[in-house]
């Protein structure tokens, strides 16, 4: 049974909603790719997720799963690198799932915000459903069953890291006391050496008597540092800490991911529901169409009117898309009136178009090999079922669930 260190895991998921566009691409997708060259990156459509919403017409997640799973491929997210799979062919998230459902109490999830918003927000549907109650700890499941300790999600999935640290705590609480706990955390508090284990017994003492998080944080540090002890060693120092038992379920901490990078077509964020994007892989000539049309500074009305970049979306872009000179020639030109709007939009297009040009070019190879995808989520499922059993065998044995 192999102990991980869990810091140097991430775990992302993303419900198949359909294509991606480039707020997904700027905000979310790059950051991947960042990231799965820097940790062991386990990446996965969440359609039993999709589920919970859309149980009444799910005739569109299918396709929408292989569409998206192009999108991530063709924005260079690398099998080689990460692993990919759809949580569906991984059925460990439903054990976990049931198995943590056990010590959830009713109230963390009744209380979870995305629980009454969405209902308000998808008056049409009814979501009073056990499923769709559940969704925040099927993402728990998610997330625990890897003991990832990153997790890259939007602002809006926060909530649900917290609760998943929650339910960690708790099952650490109720579960990490296995025998002779203590004697095992002695020894290797001295497996430290006499300095370190002297600075460790002090912190632990100023946190549990006079609840010093600083104290807490410092520790925690301390045994990040540690060369000499075991992983698993590190976890019982990690639960000792705070005078619980081993740490079973590492509680992971969400990575912020930064939303505001890319702005919509009319100023507003990016998003599929308010028609105002680009799609991560569409044609030169509609990006070049969906550029022309974007509304300008609404004070420009004639060509000779001078405006004001601020004001514009247009210049949202070009923050995103144009470098120094490109956007010295905008500022000036468009308070001037020495350019026209088409001649501002110009390089945005430009830089778009070329920005989508190995994209389309990578996902043209998997459009035309389905089983290409058949074969790289096949194996994204054998690898993240072998990293999940071990979770599992520990968990079923902390809950008393084994029978050999
Ligand atoms: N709920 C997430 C979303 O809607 C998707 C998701 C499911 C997820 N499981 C996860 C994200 C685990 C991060 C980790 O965006
Ligand atoms: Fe916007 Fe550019 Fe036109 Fe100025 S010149 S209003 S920044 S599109």
């Amino acid at each position: 049974m192999g102990s991980v260190d869990s810091q140097q895991r991430v775990l992302s998921g993303m419900r198949p909603t359909g294509r991606l566009h480039l707020g997904h691409y700027h905000g979310v997708l790059k950051n991947w790719v960042k990231l799965q060259h820097e940790f062991e990156c386990f990446f996965f459509v969440a359609d039993w997720h999709a589920l919970t919403t859309s149980y009444d017409d799910p005739s569109q997640i299918r396709e929408n799963v292989w569409e998206m799973l192009i999108d991530w491929l063709a924005a260079g997210v690398n099998p080689g690198s990460a692993t990919l799979f759809v949580q569906s062919q991984v059925p460990e998230h439903a054990e976990l799932h049931l198995l943590l459902s056990m010590i959830t109490p009713l109230g963390w999830l009744e209380r979870a915000p995305t629980y009454k918003d969405q209902q308000d927000k998808l008056r049409e549907k009814d979501l009073a459903t056990y499923g769709f109650l559940g969704y925040p700890l099927l993402q728990s499941a998610d997330i625990l069953l890897y003991r990832a300790g990153k997790v890259p999600v939007g602002a809006d999935q926060v909530s649900h890291v917290e609760i998943t640290r929650e339910i960690a705590r708790r099952f650490n609480h109720l579960y990490g006391r296995e025998p002779g706990f203590e004697e095992q955390a002695e020894a290797a508090i001295v497996k430290m050496g006499k300095k370190n284990a002297r600075l460790y017994r002090s912190l632990k003492r100023r946190y549990q008597e006079e609840g010093d998080m600083e104290a807490l944080e410092t520790a925690r540090a301390l045994l990040g540092e540690q060369q000499n002890i075991s992983l698993g060693d590190r976890e019982r120092l990690y639960g000792y800490i705070e005078g619980g038992g081993k740490v079973l379920l590492p509680e992971p901490q969400a990575l912020l991911t930064d939303a505001s990078k890319m702005p919509g077509l009319d100023g507003q964020k990016m998003s599929k529901s308010y028609g105002n994007f680009i799609g991560l892989r569409e044609s030169p000539d509609t990006v070049e169409q969906k550029v022309r049309t974007m509304p300008t500074d609404p004070q420009r009305v004639r060509r000779t009117d001078p405006g004001e970049p601020e004001k514009c979306p247009v210049w949202e872009f070009h923050k995103v898309y144009s470098d120094e000179a490109t956007r010295e020639w905008v500022q000036t030109g468009c308070r001037s009136a020495g350019i026209g709007c088409l001649d501002c939009k110009k390089p945005v297009i430009d830089a778009i178009v070329e920005e989508q040009r190995p994209l389309h070019e990578r996902a043209r190879e998997y459009e035309s090999s389905p089983d290409l995808i058949h074969a790289i989520i096949q194996e994204g499922a054998d690898q993240a079922r072998d990293a999940a059993r071990d979770t599992l065998e520990e968990v079923r044995e902390a809950m008393g669930v084994v029978y050999r």
